[in-house]
């Protein structure tokens, strides 16, 4: 045999193994997709009746939010069993410890903005409409989200109002107000 010949049936012989390897791996591969994944446990409570393969997930215990297998804590504002923190943060409440637009927060308005701000043009503060609809452009209270509003910066710098700074507590108040959602309370 020359070596040409004897090369030639080594590469034959090698492009034949790679092809058995390739055709078995893919039939594995298929063999695999028909398992569905899941818990097999008919006694736990996620148990998956479709699953054919366990995959360890199974879990048997339901948390106080009533989450199987979970820890009670990132479902979403479960704070007990059934109930729901509010937008206060009180557990099973009803907002009624937020607060109050009327009672807290327009008196700050009143005495120390809308002087200037309750007038003819740019931002009115002497009702909830027009502190929510804002200056000349945009929103000055971002509900939600304190360190966007506009309102909030400029009360907590000092720049607003102009004739001398609120107190700590009143713009904790207001920050405390538009962080539970700026409620029209
Ligand atoms: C002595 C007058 C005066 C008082 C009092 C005052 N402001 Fe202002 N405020 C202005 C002026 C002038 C501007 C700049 C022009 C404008 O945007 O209306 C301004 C701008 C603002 C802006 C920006 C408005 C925008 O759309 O750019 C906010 C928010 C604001 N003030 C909030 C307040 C708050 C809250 C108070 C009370 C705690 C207050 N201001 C009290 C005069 C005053």
């Amino acid at each position: 045999m020359t070596p040409f010949v004897k090369s030639f049936i080594f590469y034959l012989a090698f492009l034949l193994t790679s092809l058995a390897i390739l055709s078995c791996s893919d039939l594995g591969d298929e063999a695999l997709a028909i398992e569905n994944e899941g818990c097999t446990d008919p006694l736990a409570c996620n148990y998956d009746e479709s699953a054919t393969l366990d995959d360890y997930s199974c879990a048997f215990e339901e948390d106080i939010c009533g989450i199987c297998g979970g820890d009670g804590v990132v479902a979403d504002d479960c704070c007990d069993e059934g109930e729901f923190t509010d937008d206060c943060g009180v557990c099973g409440g009803n907002n009624s410890s937020c607060v109050n637009f009327t009672d807290e927060i327009l008196p700050i308005f009143e005495n120390n903005c809308t002087g200037c701000h309750g007038g003819a043009g740019g931002l009115h503060l002497d009702s909830y409409e027009n502190v929510m609809s804002g200056g000349s452009n945009e929103g000055v209270v971002i509900s939600g989200s304190s360190s966007e509003s506009l309102l909030w910066q400029k009360v907590n710098s000092g720049e607003m109002p102009p004739t001398g700074n609120l107190s700590q507590n009143e713009i904790d108040l207001i920050f405390q107000w538009i962080n539970e959602g700026a409620q029209n309370n």
